[in-house]
């Protein structure tokens, strides 16, 4: 009985204290309101992310602005011209083309079948037409095929209608990134690493011709993008 008349009296208690506290409502609701503004205008505006420089993106906006005219990749197989390029290409906004695929499409079968039953001097031949086509197109990153630019008429073609450039590696370096030997009918016969320096030595001859040299040992296909651009960055006039 006591038990209900105290919960009564607490009742009492309470609801005449809320009766008097009418008037101080406003008073005791502000620092609520102010706390829930807080909260509300730290969700809405959340600290904005530092911003990242992007150095590929900068350098290819000035080198694209700047370039008139094919940029062509030769080289050895292996040295990058292919992943190198295609990322290039796509960080500066313009087309890619790879010699040795257009080739392929064009013939329907592989360079390795080609090679086979057309033989060497005939898929030459058909490099130096697509090569000779897509040296007068609009600015653009071509790969050539290896041995592409050892062959006069092509360089004569390419030296004076596109911008080459020589991507160099040692020849381990170029066994490593080839991996699979079986597409590149040159290395099926004989030991690769010895082809490879034997070719090596054969050919810089006519890859010094190229108007840049570009040495990617040791380079990932980002880092020789980024040396690619530097060096074309230096090289083009600026406008
Ligand atoms: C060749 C290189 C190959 C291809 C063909 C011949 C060469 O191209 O054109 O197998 O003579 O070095 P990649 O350099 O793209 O492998």
């Amino acid at each position: 009985m006591s038990a209900i008349r105290q919960s009564h009296n607490t009742r009492h208690i309470f609801a005449s204290f809320l009766q008097n506290c009418q008037g101080a409502r406003p008073l005791l609701l502000f620092p609520f309101t102010i706390c829930i503004a807080m909260l509300a205008l730290m969700k809405g505006s959340p600290k904005p992310a530092p911003r990242r420089s992007n150095p590929a993106a900068k350098l290819a906006g000035s080198i694209a602005a700047r370039l008139d005219q094919p940029v062509v990749l030769v080289g050895l197989m292996g040295s990058g011209k292919s992943a190198v390029g295609r990322r290039a290409a796509k960080q500066l906004g313009i087309g890619f083309k790879d010699s040795d695929q257009l080739i392929v499409k064009a013939a329907g079968i592989s360079i390795a079948e080609i090679f086979e039953l057309a033989g060497e001097v005939k898929f030459r031949e058909m490099e130096r037409k697509t090569l000779g086509n897509l040296a007068l197109a609009s600015p653009q990153i071509i790969a050539t095929g290896g041995g592409a630019f050892c062959q006069k008429d092509t360089a004569d073609l390419l030296l004076q209608h596109t911008l080459t450039i020589w991507l160099k590696a040692s020849p381990a370096t170029l066994l490593s990134r080839i991996g699979n030997t079986k597409t590149r009918p040159l290395l099926h016969n004989g030991d690769p690493l010895a082809t490879l320096t034997r070719l090596d030595e054969q050919r810089a001859r006519f890859y010094k011709k190229a108007h840049i040299h570009l040495d990617t040992d040791g380079l990932s296909t980002y880092t020789a993008m980024m040396a690619l651009f530097h060096a074309l960055d230096t090289h083009l006039p600026r406008q």
